[in-house]
């Protein structure tokens, strides 16, 4: 399928797991893609594995500055911005009473100033190219109430809330804006939580024997639904949250 020729996008925190499964299938489906992330060299090996036209921008998403320079970078050298992926995000495990102020502020400050942002930055430009496709990763943390994930949930839910009011502010200037939802998603992310058990394999079965459908969806799954937002199929589905969860949420 190559729904995407001629279009031009944006992928954050593109260097790993769910971002780069999105940039291999943007690109794949035709589309011109800024791979950015704060890692760079993590962002070069992606572009080295996308076919297509690419572009690498070193960019930490809760800096203000550095988002405007990264949209700026797809009108300065393609003349236009179709598709922003607002993806990078960070958690971290805690209640509201054992969480840290640091990391509160961490969390906030890449998952939700990272996508209000991206929104920020790359509305106008969108706007300005003839309209187009925001997709915000919200997580289904948002939606049900996960053990000692008090913050992350927060943040999550806050991304959920700021593109339904996205959604209705920018409907007429041709910008569709929508996020995704996943369940738990086979990434380093995976690997990092298991890794602070002392058998990383028993717990890493153990999470996909609580799936619905017995096993972690694939980040390949989230790119599918992304390609499918970015898409002109899509044309009718505005702020919308797209559960991608083996079935968490249907409990
Ligand atoms: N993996 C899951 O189970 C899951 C579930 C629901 C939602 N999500 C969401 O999907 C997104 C991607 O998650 P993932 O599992 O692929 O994570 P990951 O840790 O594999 O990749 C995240 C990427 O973001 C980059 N990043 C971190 N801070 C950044 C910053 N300040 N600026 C720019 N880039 C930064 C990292 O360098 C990394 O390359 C996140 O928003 C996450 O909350 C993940």
């Amino acid at each position: 399928m190559e729904r995407l020729r001629g279009k031009r996008a944006i992928v954050t925190g593109a260097g790993s797991g769910i971002g780069r499964a999105i940039v291999l299938r943007l690109a794949e489906e035709g589309a011109r893609v800024v791979i950015s992330d704060v890692d760079e060299e993590a962002a070069t090996n992606v572009a080295s594995e996308a076919g297509g036209e690419t572009l690498i921008r070193k960019t930490d998403v809760a800096d203000s500055s550095e988002v405007e320079a990264l949209v700026g970078t797809a009108v300065e050298e393609w003349g236009g911005l179709d598709i922003m992926v607002n993806n990078a995000g960070i958690g971290v495990a805690g209640t509201t009473t054992n969480t840290s102020e640091e990391d509160y502020e961490r969390v906030m400050d890449v998952c939700l100033r990272g996508t209000f942002f991206g929104m920020k930055h790359a509305i106008p430009a969108i706007r300005d190219s003839g309209g187009g496709s925001v997709i915000n990763l919200s997580s289904v943390a948002a939606l049900v109430g996960i053990a000692d994930r008090a913050v992350y949930s927060a943040a999550k839910g806050a991304i959920l809330a700021i593109t339904r009011a996205a959604a209705i502010d920018h409907v007429e200037e041709g910008v569709r804006v929508n996020c995704i939802a996943p369940g738990t998603v086979d990434t380093p992310w995976i690997g990092r939580i298991t890794a602070g058990y002392d058998d990383p394999e028993e717990a890493r079965r153990n999470m996909q024997a609580r799936q619905p459908h017995g096993r972690f969806v694939a980040p390949e799954e989230i790119a599918a639904m992304a390609a499918y937002l970015a898409s002109d199929e899509s044309a009718s589905v505005i702020g919308a949250c797209m559960v991608v969860d083996g079935g968490v949420t249907a409990r």
